[in-house]
């Protein structure tokens, strides 16, 4: 992919960075770039371009504003000690868009063109990559929307994929503490059939109800059943989940319609390695409940690149509520402290799971 750069005339000030980069938060500082390819039948993907960062002017009719066509995907960038700057796993990433676009009608863009993308806007932005103490990254948002202003439905003639980064500071910050969960039994995240595999903005928008009554039940996030029987679990608003059992087994729901996370995916591979037994398969709530009163489950815990992993406290649900496994020696944390170590660079990469971008 040839791309060309126009450079910002008017970048972040080193100050003004130091500033920004001292306390982060998440999404709401963006670097002085951005990158952008446009899609046509006729023509594919062209005109890929990195230019200063800023509104997108779009008319009225786009087709995105009206019929939600978008995927989007999001990854993080780590700076090492040594400087470099590295990225985990970003073929995968590129692999669920491509998943991700297949659903929703949108064309393919190849993984080498994704990671390129991503690596051109990290290189030319790097001084936005924070240092790696207190676990600051830079948040990436690839994303690819249908951009021909048409109001028929049909998939749409023009698409647009852009990259854009945000420093990130660390999901702790007042130090860790179990989320405490609310179990909704009125919405749904998604049906057989539908787009629950899909990272699409319309999955955001239909949790986003489900999650204001998690926390008007004053808990901070909400956990979806399967939507045909409402019997399995199947994940949180941005995060999968994981059940360990006192004999070292660790379960994770597996459904066909939940968002199949890449640090979900990894945690498969390093709890083999460490000697547990995976299962990938259907889990009732009922096994929760019941595996929590009777001490068989000792660790929950639900995992994503925002917080990579965070144990998970209480249930509480329309007329009941389960208390905080108990009993684990703390699995969660010995496996978060192995993927952070492995982003950082301060542990041996085994799996080949980084990719230096600058
Ligand atoms: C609905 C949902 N499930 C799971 C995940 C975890 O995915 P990953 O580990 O790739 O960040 C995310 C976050 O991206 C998510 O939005």
């Amino acid at each position: 992919m040839q791309i060309t750069t126009t450079r910002s005339s008017n970048p972040v000030s080193d100050e003004r960075l130091a500033e920004i980069l001292a306390n982060p938060g998440f999404g709401v500082h963006f670097t002085d770039h951005m990158f952008t390819v446009e899609w046509t039948p006729d023509a594919g993907w062209h005109d890929a371009r990195i230019e200063p960062y800023g509104p997108l002017s779009l008319d009225p009719a786009t087709a995105v504003l009206h019929y939600a066509q978008e995927t989007f995907e999001g990854m993080k960038a780590y700076r090492h000690e040594d400087g470099s700057v590295w990225s985990f796993r970003p073929e995968e990433n590129a692999a669920r868009m491509e998943r991700s676009s297949h659903r929703l009608a949108l064309p393919v863009l190849p993984v080498e063109d994704f990671v390129q993308a991503v690596q051109a806007l990290v290189e030319i932005d790097q001084r936005w990559v924070p240092e790696a103490a207190g676990e600051k990254s830079l948040y990436l948002r690839p994303f690819m929307f249908a951009s021909e202003a048409f109001l028929g439905v049909r998939p749409s003639q023009h698409v647009t994929f852009m990259v854009i980064a945000s420093p990130a500071g660390s999901y702790f910050k007042g130090g860790v503490k179990p989320v405490s969960l609310w179990l909704t039994e009125e919405y749904t995240r998604a049906g057989r059939g539908g787009m629950g595999a899909a990272k699409t903005g319309g999955n955001y928008a239909s949790s986003l109800v489900a999650q204001q009554e998690a926390s008007s039940h004053g808990c901070d996030q909400v956990v979806f059943l399967d939507a045909q029987e409402g019997t399995y679990v199947e994940e949180l608003g941005g995060m999968n989940m994981y059940f360990v059992y006192a004999d070292g087994r660790i379960v994770t729901p597996e459904t066909g319609t939940i968002l199949e996370g890449i640090t979900r995916s990894s945690i498969i591979e390093l709890a083999g390695k460490m000697g547990h037994q995976v299962e990938e398969r259907k889990f009732a709530i009922e096994e929760w409940k019941q595996g929590v009163a009777s001490g068989e489950i000792v660790e929950i815990f639900a995992c994503g690149t925002a917080a990579v992993v965070t144990p998970v406290g209480s249930l509480k649900w329309d007329g009941g509520e389960v208390g905080t496994p108990e009993g684990g020696d703390e699995l969660w944390k010995r496996i978060r402290q192995e993927l952070v170590d492995v982003q950082f660079g301060r542990a041996e990469d085994g799996f080949g799971w980084m990719k230096q971008l600058v």
